[in-house]
């Protein structure tokens, strides 16, 4: 069954809306964790427009799961991370003008900058992800640059219309867990999943964790974040694909 990682990069936005201290995503933190998260994403964007340098130390030392940093690779974040070593890196794109991350990370292009920035957090201890699109040129060049693993991007499939495109979507990402994990990449997903349509995902074997965060904290606001987690976190054990069998020996 797929860990789940909640991604509570929100419950800082809230935060920043007002400039004031609360709502704490080192709270937001703690009860994912008593509601059955697996892992703690947050996302320290060179901005800081949500999470701040001082939630990254206390989550550091708060979170007893595991802890997802996402992150551009830029040096000066790259130098925050290794002072952090956070247990997981994920390296996204980032640009200034957009609401949230979108798409994934052009590991081809960037190849030599990811490779550096790649190097550098794994001498520092952290696992590597990068977040990708599901293409097998990406896939390949994440597993040549260094990576351990990817996050391939849901998106695709989140923002499909119509069934045939569903089917479609579902299908490239089968196929890229596939050539993931024949490139020795641990496979993780995530953007846009939500309570209505994590079922399919879900059901697809070979995925290791969904990071997900708009759905559970909306979810959050009128339920507590608590049971929101543990709403998810009850889907993904429903829909969990049935155990490979041990082969006889
Ligand atoms: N994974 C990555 C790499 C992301 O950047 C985000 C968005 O912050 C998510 C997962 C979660 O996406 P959503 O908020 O749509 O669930």
């Amino acid at each position: 069954m797929a860990n789940l990682g909640v991604n509570i990069d929100h419950v800082a936005t809230v935060r920043q809306a007002r400039r004031t201290d609360e709502p704490d995503p080192v709270w937001a933190a703690v009860e994912a964790q008593l509601g059955g998260a697996d892992c703690i994403t947050f996302h320290l964007r060179e901005d800081r427009r949500h999470i701040v340098d001082r939630d990254a130390r206390v989550l550091k030392d708060v979170v007893n799961v595991k802890l997802n940093m996402e992150m551009a690779i830029h040096p000066a974040i790259v130098k925050v991370a290794i002072g952090l070593r956070p247990e997981q890196c994920t390296l996204v794109p980032e640009r200034r003008e957009e609401v949230t991350t979108e798409g994934g990370l052009d590991i081809v292009r960037l190849r030599r900058r990811v490779q550096t920035a790649v190097a550098r957090l794994r001498q520092a201890g952290s696992i590597v992800s990068a977040f990708i699109e599901p293409e097998s040129d990406q896939i390949r060049a994440s597993a040549d640059v260094g990576c351990q693993a990817v996050e391939l991007w849901t998106g695709g499939y989140a923002h499909a219309q119509g069934e045939r495109a569903v089917r479609r979507e579902l299908a490239k990402l089968e196929a890229s867990i596939v050539l993931g994990q024949q490139c020795g990449l641990v496979v993780h997903g995530g953007h846009g999943l939500t309570y209505r349509n994590i079922e399919p995902v879900a059901r697809i074997p070979g995925f290791d964790e969904f990071n997900i965060g708009h759905s559970i904290i909306a979810r959050a606001v009128f339920v507590g974040l608590r049971a929101a987690v543990a709403e998810m976190k009850a889907l993904l054990v429903r829909f969990a694909p049935a155990a490979r069998k041990e082969t006889e020996s």
